[in-house]
């Protein structure tokens, strides 16, 4: 792989061991994929942040770094809502883990915005071609599929290390080559809300780690593409989807249809509704994953006014987000759901202590049984709302 000077001082050692460290996971991803040389990246998103999967082998290795990073860059969801953990009922060992860990990033420069949704962030509104580090799946398919930016789906070591560096290795989704689809998905009827999330959930585990590309009966908009690509990347490992005449590279390269295709019928989106129909009566609702646009806490608003809910509601959504929109936070809230910022059902051992949960996210579905050993409930908003027992107050 081809160095500048500067590049080649760096793997020398001339700027310190951290970055030596950072530009050596670099290369060493270069060299394995082919990359040709490093390429600038805009901006860097760095999972390992939640103290339940990083331990305190993650937290020794981020507190040893030196530096400051060259690039805007940004944390996923940690643990618990920095300034709400109590509330969620955090044992305070494990809030001091966390926010050790969310200090050891800050003293790199990085913002300690916890959230897979950068992209609604100022300084983070990254654009059609644009090439990226980030590393939370959700966030990655978005940028690559909604927007038309480039990033391989990183690791959170090698999203650091771009970050120190400010570049990245020029190979996999940074290619043009790489992002043509090499699978079709023709869907036969029409789709809206949650059924995206079920298809991502559905198709997923055929697709694998493929580009496919969706042909559509209607168009979904941004948050419905948002499901779609979270679910993919959960039940597959989808970075990069198109859709026939929407995605903008898809609008713009009109791609080949693939030999291959996966034909969709209702019949599999039903199903996804159907899985543990059993649990009559979950003990909480967690929408909000990946976590809320501004339009999504509107509609929850518009759902909840004037009612009272019965049970835990969590609303997952951005710190910055919901700093932005305090009327609708105060609107959800009034309800008694309450809008967590900076984590998730999945990454918080909060989650743990329950015995089942309902969820609109095709990706909660996949993990929280497996990463909280709960049992999920899939449902659309509107049906979420309704298992938290709703009471009209007016
Ligand atoms: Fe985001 Fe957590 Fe879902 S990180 S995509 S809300 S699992």
């Amino acid at each position: 792989m081809y160095l500048t000077a500067e590049e080649e001082k760096t793997l020398e050692g001339e700027y310190g061991r951290s970055l030596q460290k950072a530009i050596e996971i670099l290369v060493a991803l270069g060299d394995i994929y082919g990359a040709d040389r490093l390429i600038p990246v805009k901006s860097a998103q760095i999972a390992g942040v939640s103290y339940k999967t990083m331990g305190d082998a993650g937290l020794e290795w981020v507190s040893d770094l030196e530096g400051k990073v060259k690039i805007p860059s940004i944390l996923n969801p940690a643990g618990m809502d920095i300034t709400r953990w109590k509330e969620m009922g955090i044992d305070p060992v494990f809030a001091k883990k966390q926010q050790d860990i969310i200090e050891a990033y800050s003293k790199l420069g990085i913002q300690t915005k916890c959230t897979c949704t950068p992209y609604y962030l100022e300084g983070f509104d990254v654009k059609l071609d644009d090439h990226i580090a980030w590393s939370e799946s959700s966030a990655v398919s978005y940028a690559n599929s909604v927007i038309g930016a480039r990033t391989n789906r990183e690791g959170g070591p090698s999203a650091l290390s771009a970050a120190l560096v400010g570049k990245t290795a020029n190979y996999g989704y940074h290619l043009d080559e790489m992002r043509e689809p090499v699978i079709a998905v023709e869907v036969d009827c029409n789709l809206s809300g949650s059924d995206y999330g079920a298809l991502g959930y559905v198709i997923g585990k055929t697709v694998g780690s493929r580009v496919p590309i969706f042909y559509m009966k209607n168009e979904p908009s941004k948050d419905e593409m948002k499901s779609l690509g979270a679910a993919l990347a959960a039940s597959g490992a989808v970075a990069l989807y198109h859709i026939e005449g929407i995605t903008p590279e898809a609008a713009r390269n009109k791609f080949t249809k693939p030999d291959e295709i996966i034909p969709v019928e209702r019949g599999q989106i039903d199903e996804v509704y159907e899985t543990n129909r059993d649990i009559l009566s979950s003990e909480i609702v967690t929408v909000g994953c990946p976590h809320c646009s501004p339009e999504e806490l509107e509609k929850i608003a518009l759902l909840v006014d004037g009612k009272k809910l019965q049970k835990e509601m969590w609303v997952c959504t951005a710190r910055e987000v919901a700093e932005r929109y305090p009327d609708l936070v105060q609107r959800i809230e009034k309800s008694g759901a309450k809008v967590v910022c900076d984590t998730c059902m999945v990454v918080s051992p909060a989650t743990n202590k329950y015995v089942s949960i309902t969820v609109n996210s095709g990706k909660a579905l996949a993990y929280v049984p497996s990463m909280c050993k709960v049992a999920a409930k899939y449902a659309s908003i509107e049906d979420c709302i309704k298992e938290a027992g709703v009471i009209d107050e007016d």
